[in-house]
């Protein structure tokens, strides 16, 4: 289903009983993270939150601030207008089945070809509600120190037409020691200098001025690569950042997509919508005509980098400042009845659990094409994201946990991945608790683990050097002949079915 604003997502959560108004003014500096934090850390993710009132150094922005919107199973599944993000999963591994691929190249072409498929491609149109309002940079226009009365948020015409800098839109500053406000939810635009190949990523902006801002994109992402053309090529690289939309926006630019492969085909594909492309004011990208906010600039190849951070991250922990990008605004442009979407990030569980978890269920068709063992897959909440990998498998030969380990470690952003615990196919690797049984009882702990090297998260703090660490995989299936086990493996506990049957008829339920 295709949502044509954030504001329409917000709305359709608040009649499914998924949203809580906040209509008193809560400070986006801090305080709607607390409030926020609360929510998340409520069994299932709590509801999504709208701040009708957020303020910005005490005063109220026009723009209302919605955050936790993709925090739990239900919402996820509501921003693909599906029941369930399985059903959508089922439905794009059952179009890639069509034609099994014979190679990893070939299932990515394949997956490009089944996401075309739904007429998925993104379309160039001539206008569109993100340029409701357009403030160009260096027009006498921009300098807006305050807002007048706050709007009433469910009225879009009582909202003004004030120009907007990035000094009072209501970006949240996060945490007590982040080094500034961050837009949370960005979605960034560039394309490849050489190949003019377009990729959609999310990478935190950090707000320095008006004017310029961070641009948090690490080490190994798609943005970065296409950067370090442009200063090879010593060319201004122009960027484009987006805010709001159809919540599918957000949501692609953050999931794994192999370089190359557009997000634009990903988001038409889920919101079975194309997406209407808009040309900015100010350099040749594009972006997605409904989209609540668009900030326009570039980056020069001849400017130092500059330290960006502390933030407080999605590892629970402080990242240090670090040397990124600086981009320059050149316009800014918004709808005129905006909704800001946020998220925050720190000690698991957040929403971005839900994100990750969508991403996982949805790219587990092209695993299982490279890796037909697979039965299923679990980033748990406690290793956020990268940390810590359940794998199932159905074992047929000795040493297959580590070629699937071994084989994780070297597909896409899964090179990141700390610690890989591979399970036998009848575990729920979405249990905890059932994975950390079957681990310390089918291990012998030297024979069944193995250390490796390999690339690491940038955000990781605990590696000697950044972005470079070791890992550890845990073989926790069943032994078999050609593994060193010279013993019997004995049977796990398990009741007779037709016992069950009987008591289930005397006592179910009770
Ligand atoms: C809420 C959130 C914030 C993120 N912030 C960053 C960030 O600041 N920098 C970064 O490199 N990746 C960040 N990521 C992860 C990237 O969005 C993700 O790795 C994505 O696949 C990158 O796209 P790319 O492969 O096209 O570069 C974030 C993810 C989420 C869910």
């Amino acid at each position: 289903m295709a949502f044509d604003s954030f504001r329409d997502f917000v709305n359709a959560l608040d009649k499914a009983g998924e949203l809580k108004r906040i209509s008193e003014p809560v400070a986006t500096e801090l305080e709607i993270t607390e409030i926020a934090d609360r929510e998340m850390k409520l069994p299932g993710g709590g509801k999504a939150l709208l701040f009708e009132k957020p303020t910005v150094n005490g005063v109220v922005s026009p723009f209302p601030v919605a955050i936790n919107t993709l925090g739990s199973h239900k919402r996820m599944a509501m921003s693909m207008g599906a029941e369930s993000v399985d059903e959508v999963a089922n439905e794009l591994g059952a179009l890639m089945k069509a034609k099994p691929p014979t190679s990893f190249k070939e299932a990515i072409k394949l997956l490009s070809l089944a996401l075309d498929l739904r007429h998925a491609k993104p379309k160039t149109v001539k206008s569109g509600s993100c340029k409701d309002m357009i403030h160009l940079v260096d027009s006498p226009k921009l300098r807006v120190d305050s807002w007048p009365a706050a709007p009433d948020w469910k009225n879009p015409s009582t909202i003004n037409s004030q120009p907007s800098t990035l000094l009072n839109l209501p970006i949240l500053k996060c945490w007590p020691l982040d080094g500034g406000r961050f837009i949370t939810l960005p979605c960034v635009v560039t394309r490849d200098p050489d190949t003019g190949e377009r990729n959609l990523g999310m990478y935190r902006i950090q707000i320095y001025d008006d004017k310029t801002t961070g641009m948090h994109w690490q080490l190994q992402k798609v943005a970065a690569r296409h950067g370090r053309r442009y200063y090879e090529k010593g060319e201004r690289m122009p960027v484009a950042i987006f805010i709001g939309g159809d919540p599918m926006f957000p949501f692609a630019a953050t999931a794994p997509m192999p370089d190359g492969l557009d997000e634009f085909l990903l988001a038409g594909y889920l919101r079975k919508k194309s997406v209407e492309m808009i040309k900015c004011e100010t350099n040749d990208l594009e972006v997605p005509a409904n989209a609540d906010f668009v900030i326009e600039g570039y980056i020069d190849p001849t400017e130092p980098l500059r330290d960006e951070g502390p933030f407080g991250d999605h590892t629970g922990y402080y990242t240090l400042p670090e040397p990124y990008p600086v981009f320059h605004v050149t316009a800014i442009t918004h709808r005129k009845d905006a909704v800001y979407p946020a998220t925050i990030v720190g000690i698991p569980p957040m929403e971005d659990f839900y994100i990750g978890g969508a991403s996982v269920k949805l790219f587990l068709p092209i695993f299982k094409m490279n890796f037909p063992e697979i039965v299923d897959i679990a980033l748990p909440a406690e290793g956020v994201f990268h940390n810590l990998v359940f794998v199932s498998i159905k074992k047929t030969y000795p040493m297959q946990a580590y070629k699937i380990m071994h084989g994780l470690w070297g597909m896409g952003q899964m090179m990141f991945t700390k610690y890989i615990v591979v399970v036998d196919a009848g575990v729920d690797v979405h249990n905890t608790s059932e994975v950390l049984f079957h681990l310390t009882a089918n291990t012998d702990p030297q024979r069944d683990s193995i250390f490796t090297k390999g690339p690491s998260d940038v955000l990781d703090h605990a590696t000697s050097e950044i972005a470079s660490g070791s890992k550890m995989g845990f073989d926790a299936t069943k032994k078999i002949p050609g593994e060193g086990f010279k013993r019997t493996w004995p049977p796990l506990i398990k009741m007779d079915e037709a016992v069950k049957a009987k008591v289930e008829k005397l006592f179910g339920g009770k």
